[in-house]
């Protein structure tokens, strides 16, 4: 198993779309999926072009070109990582399973793990392609800015936008899913767009987000021309902070539909990261019940990497394995 890299150093705002990180459009082979950040991430070059990679690289890409925070990086990689990557080589992709030289890259498509329901610009896996971009999709941006943001996305319209593609999955999929850790990504997942998207950002961070430099990273996995990140990392307190301010402009709760248009919450989900972590262990332990020994330790080192990142000694750490 990999230990994390160390975190960068630098975490000013700087030039990201720069000469030696171009913008290429992709090969016969090549991997993009579910994510605009780490898709842009792969065709500018700050992770591997062919989309398969390694945990270490995504924490320090992500770092480097959005400022995501170290601590937040680890947790949100790993998160994906356990349940997704390749346990014994530590490879991943950043979309679908493949094969490199012989050695099997898992990768995070995979519906259910990591990847779920109500995203803002992929289907529902029940309703089509959970990892291409929909353009119908995308279009809510544009009515939630209009209603509430003067044209731009601003903090109220990212809600907006957030709670119709909620609703818009309860009115058609019958098997609309969106308990944690769902509920909490899905979310959370708004907040990174406003956090790490927005071009030229101020020193406060509270800009809004142009349409069409979000099209280009949600659809062309592109940085806008001359993009900087943003200024100081999106570190997991501002995380949480911000995750939660969404929820109680949302006013959802985690649950299911029992068929559509019957969203049942699940009163037992805390809704909380400790909840989140606790969850994708239990998932880890389901998807191997009888690893060999080699397998095993190597899964249960990075289950130990993954609890460290939560850096929160009130969340009881989970051992399926044994200690
Ligand atoms: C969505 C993984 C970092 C922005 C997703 C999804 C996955 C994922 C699996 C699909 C979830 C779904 O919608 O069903 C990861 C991993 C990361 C990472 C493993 C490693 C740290 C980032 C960064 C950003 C970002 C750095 C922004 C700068 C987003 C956004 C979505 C998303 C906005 C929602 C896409 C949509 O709903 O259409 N990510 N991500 N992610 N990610 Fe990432
Ligand atoms: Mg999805």
């Amino acid at each position: 198993a990999q230990s994390l890299p160390p975190p960068i150093n630098d975490t000013s705002s700087k030039l990201i779309n720069d000469a030696d990180h171009p913008f290429m459009p992709l090969r016969p082979g090549d991997i993009r999926g579910p994510c605009p950040g780490l898709n842009t991430l792969a065709s500018h070059g700050y992770i591997n072009r062919t989309g398969v990679t390694t945990p270490g690289d995504i924490i320090t890409a992500v770092q480097e070109g959005f400022n995501m925070g170290y601590q937040f990086a680890s947790f949100l990689c790993y998160s994906a990582f356990i349940t997704d990557g390749n346990q014994l080589t530590n490879l991943m992709t950043i979309g679908a399973n493949t094969t490199t030289d012989g050695q099997l890259a898992t990768g995070i498509n995979t519906h259910g793990n990591f990847e779920g329901d109500a995203s803002l610009t992929r289907d529902d896996a029940y309703l089509g392609n959970n990892f291409n971009f929909n353009k119908t999709l995308f279009n809510e941006f544009d009515v939630a800015a209009k209603e509430v943001g003067n044209g731009v996305i601003t903090f109220e319209a990212a809600a907006l936008n957030r709670a119709l593609r909620i609703n818009d999955s309860i009115a058609r999929n019958p098997e609309f899913a969106f308990e944690t850790p769902r509920f909490l990504g899905g979310i959370a997942e708004t907040g990174f767009f406003l956090a790490m998207f927005v071009n030229n950002q101020t020193a406060d961070n509270t800009m809004p987000l142009r349409i069409e430099d979000a099209r280009s990273f949600f659809d062309f996995h592109r940085f806008p021309d001359g993009f900087y990140r943003r200024q100081g990392p999106y570190e997991f307190p501002l995380v949480k902070n911000v995750t939660y301010t969404l929820i109680d402009m949302i006013g959802r709760q985690p649950g299911n539909n029992n068929g559509v248009n019957n969203y049942v919450v699940n009163p037992e989900d805390p809704a909380t990261f400790c909840y989140f972590y606790q969850k994708q262990v239990n998932l880890t332990a389901s998807l191997y019940p009888n690893p060999t020994p080699e397998l095993e330790a190597a899964i249960k080192a990075n289950l130990v990497t993954y609890y460290n990142t939560m850096q929160d000694p009130t969340c009881e750490q989970y051992f399926p394995y044994g200690q």
